[in-house]
């Protein structure tokens, strides 16, 4: 395959003038047709599918032209003005650019606040945050992945210190109550006072609701430690030390990390210089310029009055799914959402995320299923080699709105996904009740097989899918 794209290639080549050097000018298209025809196919998909991941959202045509753009091409470790090589004078004024609009975006006073808008993505940049305050085997506090908590804030299981984090510091998690599925703040302050960490992290991948921060601040200072935001919505500048943020999700940019830190001192160390130097030399090199350039447009994007009003239909429409969700029976972790997403239970029903995933997926519904609080078995994990503490089938699935409110979804649009999730997770019962075993591999080969009774239903629901995401253009296409 390699080599007949190569001799494609060749042709094409030959076919010009016979200067070789023009393939430094061919479209992707006409340079590698294997990989422009891959591209148009997830452009395809993603406009076809309901896209409800959590974490996913679409850029605008704008940033993918930044992205595209020659500032690929420059080399440009250290910062602004204080390069190791020549040639930056555009670079810096790009990477200035962008640090005066992120501070700007947030509301921030430039006195008081920095950033770093370097981080490669949101785990480094996270990383990057424990390596300028900690020292090796220091201890941090973050939320329990199983509990909605990010990989990177320290994650372990009782055989394997998984995340890095917890290879190179010492972890040890908060929870939920789950009896409320509210963050259990007193027993995070029992914790605190007893384990004594140096850093605690607030933030979540899958937790629907926001932090209360003035009490993470009082517990943070009553045992010395930094308080860091690991940032998915909301505003927490006022009560943290340090916050990051990934760009791809709430920003809707490029794909990459920021570090905004106190300009300060805080506990007797000067942020700045420490963030800065664990970025690089620390744990980077060269910064991806095309990447800044294209977070630069998109922070520019983020004050604008439109982008304010996609925020807030984000949050209305995730109500308006949580709503209709629960007329329809369904059980959430929380009772509800403050934020972009919603974690659904599916547990009282008697069937799994993972089944609803896989019945979901063939409909062209994109969501993930997800571990709830109080589940006995552990949490999924896919890519762990060792599997066998670990349940394959989590109890509940997350949904998000912000990818589809981007695409132009309103409140009626989201109880129509609601109806359609509903639909789906109804057929997921009937297939489960008649598959042929109750192994979660029976289902899944039981489903994709052509002669699944359920096809005609299921091929109903996603030609339903498809006609409401075919009025919502995606951006770029
Ligand atoms: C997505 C996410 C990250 C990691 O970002 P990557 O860019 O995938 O490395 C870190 N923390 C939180 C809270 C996230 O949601
Ligand atoms: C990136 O930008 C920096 C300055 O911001 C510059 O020095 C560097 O050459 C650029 N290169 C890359 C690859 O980002
Ligand atoms: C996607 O972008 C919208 C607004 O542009 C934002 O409100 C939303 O939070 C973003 N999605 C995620 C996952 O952060």
């Amino acid at each position: 395959m390699k080599e007949r794209s190569i001799l494609v290639f060749l042709n094409a080549i030959s076919r010009s003038i016979g200067d070789a050097s023009t393939f430094k000018d061919y479209s992707l298209k006409d340079a590698d047709p294997e990989m422009h025809a891959l591209i148009e196919k997830e452009k395809q998909r993603q406009s076809r599918c309901l896209e409800l991941i959590a974490s996913e959202n679409f850029t605008s045509r704008a940033v993918m032209e930044a992205v595209g753009s020659c500032l690929t091409n420059k080399y440009s470790e250290g910062l602004p003005g204080k390069r190791y090589y020549g040639g930056n004078e555009y670079i810096d004024q790009i990477e200035t650019l962008c640090q005066r609009r992120a501070l700007k975006a947030f509301g921030l006073d430039e006195e008081k606040w920095g950033v770093n808008v370097q981080p490669l993505s949101g785990s480094p940049a996270n990383f990057e945050v424990y390596t300028a305050l900690l020292q090796p085997h220091d201890r941090i506090m973050g939320l329990d992945l199983p509990h909605g908590g990010h990989l990177s804030h320290g994650f372990m299981t009782p055989k394997r210190r998984v995340s890095g984090t917890s290879i190179y510091f010492e972890s040890m998690p908060y929870r939920l109550d789950e009896s409320t599925g509210f963050v259990d703040y007193d027993m995070l302050e029992k914790t605190a006072v007893l384990f004594r960490p140096k850093l605690i992290i607030a933030g979540a991948s899958a937790y629907p609701r926001d932090f209360d921060y003035p009490r993470m601040r009082k517990i943070a200072d009553a045992v010395g430690a930094f308080l860091m935001m690991d940032m998915a919505h909301i505003n927490p500048f006022e009560f943290c030390d340090v916050v990051t943020t990934t760009t791809h999700k709430s920003l809707r940019g490029p794909r990459g990390g920021m570090i905004f830190y106190r300009k300060d001192p805080v506990l007797g160390i000067n942020l700045e210089g420490a963030i800065n130097n664990a970025v690089f030399p620390g744990l980077q090199g060269g910064p991806h310029n095309h990447t800044i350039g294209g977070l630069a447009v998109c922070l520019d994007h983020a004050q604008s009055p439109e982008f304010k009003a996609y925020q807030s239909q984000v949050v209305s429409n995730c109500k308006a799914l949580a709503r209709r969700l629960t007329e329809l029976g369904y059980k959430l972790v929380s009772g509800g959402s403050d934020n972009h997403l919603v974690l659904v239970d599916l547990r009282p029903l008697e069937i799994d995320g993972a089944r609803v995933e896989k019945i979901l997926d063939l409909a062209s519904i994109t969501l993930n299923k997800n571990s709830v609080p109080g589940e006995r078995r552990y949490l999924y994990f896919p890519l762990l080699t060792n599997v066998s503490l670990l349940a394959l089938v989590p109890g509940g699935i997350r949904i998000g709105t912000p990818a589809m409110t981007t695409r132009g979804f309103k409140e009626e649009d989201f109880v129509t996904v609601a109806e359609c999730i509903h639909s789906g997770v109804q057929l997921t019962l009937e297939a489960k009740s008649s598959a042929p075993g109750p192994k979660l591999k029976d289902f899944m080969d039981y489903v994709e097989a052509p002669d699944f009774p359920l096809r005609g239903s299921l091929s109903a629901l996603k030609s339903s899918v498809e006609a409401l995401t075919s009025h919502f253009p995606i951006p770029g296409v």
